[in-house]
């Protein structure tokens, strides 16, 4: 069953269109990730999805609630990250005791909430910080104690904007690792928003590409990869003068594509089984020596920027 369902979704700001007419549906379970470059429109999907916001027109149900005919239920089965979330728990009470006071907030039983704290921080690994005060935990054990919270009322589905773009690599890794975890554990569906493409790659099964408050383009991780693997693209590594073989590549007229890398120039070729052979050769004719001459591995990247216009990202 979809749980998440947006039909014509839209938010003005004035005359700026932030969400144009936005349909999406989210399967339950899903680790859905809405990718796109700055200023493409994911918060404000978040905050009209959080409530925070009201559509100018259209509309989204959160697990059978609408959001501007149940507001209240919607902000009950749904636990938010807002940007910047960090921020979002406070610095001079311990992280034991914020989870406490937010639990109240929520609503969660009395007689329940230790327990729960308990079994959130042993997850996210801040049991032993939970004395901590909040304003003194590293900005990635912040941002945990913050998944913490947006996760003690167990909610069902979870919006996390830009979950990992505070931290360093180390931290951002063991909160992908979390997410994924949390996942498998306790099956909500998340809602991701994210401009870093390898982190939705990694932990997202289905992708949106969004730019100017339109979605460009939804799939499975695996279709939109099978998308890419009809390019052919290849790639060949080589030692000495890229222009050089560029160049040659450039002139083969079965070469629809050449980029250059540092090491290496990507080629798109047009019947790879009968031309590469051909392309080898005029690059071994010219000297230059290959290291590697392999099928491109798939990546995400390729597609992005195919669908979000240079320049804006
Ligand atoms: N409260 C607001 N008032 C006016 N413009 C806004 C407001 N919030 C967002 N915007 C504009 O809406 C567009 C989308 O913003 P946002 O949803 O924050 O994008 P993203 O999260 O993808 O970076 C941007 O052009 C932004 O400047
Ligand atoms: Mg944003």
């Amino acid at each position: 069953m979809d749980e998440v369902v947006i039909s014509g979704l839209t938010k003005n700001f004035g005359d700026l269109v932030a969400v144009d007419h936005m349909e999406l549906n989210i399967p339950g379970g899903t680790i859905f990730g809405l990718l796109g470059p700055n200023g493409a429109g994911k918060s404000t999907t978040t905050r009209l999805l959080s409530t925070l916001l009201r559509p100018t027109d259209g509309t989204a149900v959160v697990c059978e609630f609408d959001i501007i005919e149940d507001p209240v239920r919607v902000r009950e089965i749904t636990g938010v990250l807002p940007e910047e979330g960090n921020h979002t728990v406070y610095p001079s009470l311990t992280a034991y005791e914020n989870l406490v006071y937010f639990g109240k907030l929520y609503s969660v039983p009395e007689e329940e909430l230790p327990e729960r704290i308990e079994e959130l921080l042993t997850f996210m690994g801040l049991w032993d910080r939970k004395d901590d005060k909040a304003g003194e935990l590293s900005t990635g054990n912040r941002q945990r104690l913050a998944l913490c919270r947006a996760m003690l009322h167990r909610p069902r589905v979870l919006l996390l904007d830009e979950p990992t773009s505070a931290l360093d690599p180390i931290a951002a890794k063991r909160v992908r690792d979390l997410i994924l975890n949390l996942s498998r554990q306790y099956g909500q569906t998340f809602f991701i928003n994210s401009h870093n493409l390898p982190e939705v790659q990694r932990v997202c099964n289905r992708i949106a590409i969004i730019d100017e408050g339109k979605i460009l383009l939804e799939g499975n991780t695996q279709e939109l990869r099978e998308k890419l693997l009809a390019k052919q693209e290849f790639r060949i590594r080589i030692v000495g003068d890229i222009e050089k073989a560029s160049s040659i590549a450039k002139s083969m007229d079965f070469v629809q594509e050449v980029k250059e890398e540092v090491d290496s120039i990507i080629v798109t070729i047009e019947d790879p089984t009968t031309n590469n052979s051909a392309l080898m050769q005029s690059l071994l004719f010219a000297g230059i020596k290959i290291v590697e001459f392999a099928e491109e591995e798939a990546t995400l990247e390729d597609l992005y920027l195919d669908v979000v216009k240079e320049g804006d990202v």
